[in-house]
């Protein structure tokens, strides 16, 4: 008998491309090997994000696709799965849109799928089990470096324009225990870098093992009780829950890397306001200042959404002033998107050139800011983490303890491997070393 083939697409976060390791680890366990060739695939899994138009509609273009790569082929020979938060926000519909999937099954329920694909009883699963899931989850390592771990799922925040707690649904924190084991897992195969996830990561509030509540800046301290674990950071962080014992934490424990992701999306009081996001400009400055005493050198990412109903000239210009205070080394921005079924939904859009516009100001400041951080680097030695060979011949891709991202050639294998390299050349969103 033929070896099944699964091929598994992930299009979100990464949390989903945490979920898309768990998804091919599972049917790993089922026999199946996996392959990057969707038309090999016996099981092609597309895991959706919702969290703009764009990304939501792009599924329905690759089912076209794969559609037409299988056209000679039965529906016994190949099995379509979306899963995710398209999986969750549309349920049924995808079906009537594209009768050619088979199953539909959303983030909390993707446990489920082994068993829905067996059994064919029932092709779609949208419960929200995240008490349940992690129990059944199979916890292989999915490369031989750095592993995302979710420690948190679901959120609880509602901004006003984000799917999110719609699509993950509720708040829920693993154990200490449950992800120390999953950790261990990881570390027996030799990973020394670990990526803590949630989509509000600093809420955490999972149960140790004397039965009482423990917070993240007590899980990175157990985490980097593992000797051969030797980097940790976690993402993404919400300015409200950044608590005075996790920017110690930033101070006190060398494994934790002096970078965090802390998204702002406006520099307007009048616009935060309006996301729900429940804090000020000058609240999200003091956490700045305070994290800044606990570990100078630490570097910022954030995420910015421009155009957003209701953004004036005024408040843009109050996110460009407040980019150019705050000097971010990395940051995300997107165009307002309205997501069905979210508040900021209903709200009046603004005209797309408007937004195109702004969009357009604020990456190229950004880029700017990004370019000066990484100059700043030439002829200083770092400490960079290899992770993966480059398009060259010898080449090799690492991070430096900033998350940024260096190349170099070597005749040596460097993956896995810290060395310590002279940077000899920035570019906006990379530098070049000498090891
Ligand atoms: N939980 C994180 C937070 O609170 O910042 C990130 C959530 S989301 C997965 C990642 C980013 O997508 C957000 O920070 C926001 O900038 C962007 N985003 C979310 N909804 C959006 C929308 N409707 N339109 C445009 N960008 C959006
Ligand atoms: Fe979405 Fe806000 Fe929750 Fe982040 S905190 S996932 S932006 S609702
Ligand atoms: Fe997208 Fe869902 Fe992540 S909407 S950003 S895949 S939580």
């Amino acid at each position: 008998m033929n070896t099944k083939k699964i091929f598994v697409k992930s299009y979100g976060c990464q949390m989903n491309v945490y979920d898309s390791n768990r998804i091919k680890d599972l049917f790993f366990e089922e026999g199946y090997v996996i392959t990057n060739d969707i038309k090999d695939a016996n099981l092609i899994v597309l895991n959706t994000c919702h969290i703009r138009e764009k990304a939501a509609e792009k599924v329905y273009s690759d089912i076209g696709r794969i559609k037409k790569i299988n056209k000679k082929k039965s529906k016994d020979d190949y099995k379509l799965v979306v899963a995710g938060c398209v999986a969750q926000a549309e349920g049924v519909e995808i079906q009537k849109r594209a009768p050619v999937v088979d199953f539909v099954v959303g983030p909390q329920a993707y446990h489920k799928l082994p068993n829905m694909i067996k059994n064919e009883d029932i092709s779609i699963n949208d419960d929200f089990l995240q008490n349940e899931k992690f129990n059944h989850l199979v916890y292989n390592s999915s490369n031989s470096v750095s592993e995302f771990v979710s420690i948190q799922e679901g959120c609880n925040k509602f901004c006003t324009f984000c799917v999110v707690p719609y699509t993950r649904g509720a708040e829920f924190s693993r154990s200490v225990e449950d992800i120390q084991k999953e950790i261990l897992k990881y570390k027996e195969k030799g990973i020394q870098e670990i990526i803590l996830l949630g989509q509000n990561v600093n809420a955490y509030h999972g149960i140790g093992a004397d039965g009482k509540t423990k917070d993240l800046a007590y899980l990175i301290n157990k985490v980097s009780e593992l000797d051969t674990i030797k980097r940790i950071r976690y993402m993404t962080s919400h300015p409200i829950d950044m608590s005075d014992s996790l920017i110690q934490v930033h101070g006190t424990n060398k494994k934790l890397m002096p970078f965090l992701h802390l998204p702002i999306q406006s520099g307007s009081d009048n616009v935060i306001k309006k996301m729900n996001r429940k804090h000020t400009v000058k609240q999200y400055l003091n956490i700045i200042e305070k994290l800044k005493l606990s570990r100078p050198d630490i570097a910022l990412s954030s995420d910015f959404i421009v155009g957003f109903p209701g953004e004036t000239d005024k408040d843009f210009e109050e996110t460009m002033k407040f980019v150019e205070e705050v000097k971010y080394v990395i940051a995300y921005s997107f165009m307002f998107s309205p997501r069905p079924g979210t508040p900021a939904f209903k709200l009046k859009d603004i005209d797309k050139k408007i937004k195109k516009a702004r969009l357009s100001a604020l990456q190229s400041l950004l880029k700017q800011q990004q370019a000066e951080f990484n100059k700043s680097f030439i002829d200083k030695e770092m400490d960079i983490l290899f992770e993966k060979i480059g398009r060259y011949k010898n080449q090799y891709i690492g991070r430096t303890i900033y998350n940024q991202s260096v190349f170099t050639k070597h005749k040596e294998n460097l993956i896995n491997k810290f060395k310590k390299g002279i940077i000899i050349k920035s570019t906006d969103f990379a530098l070049e070393c000498q090891v």
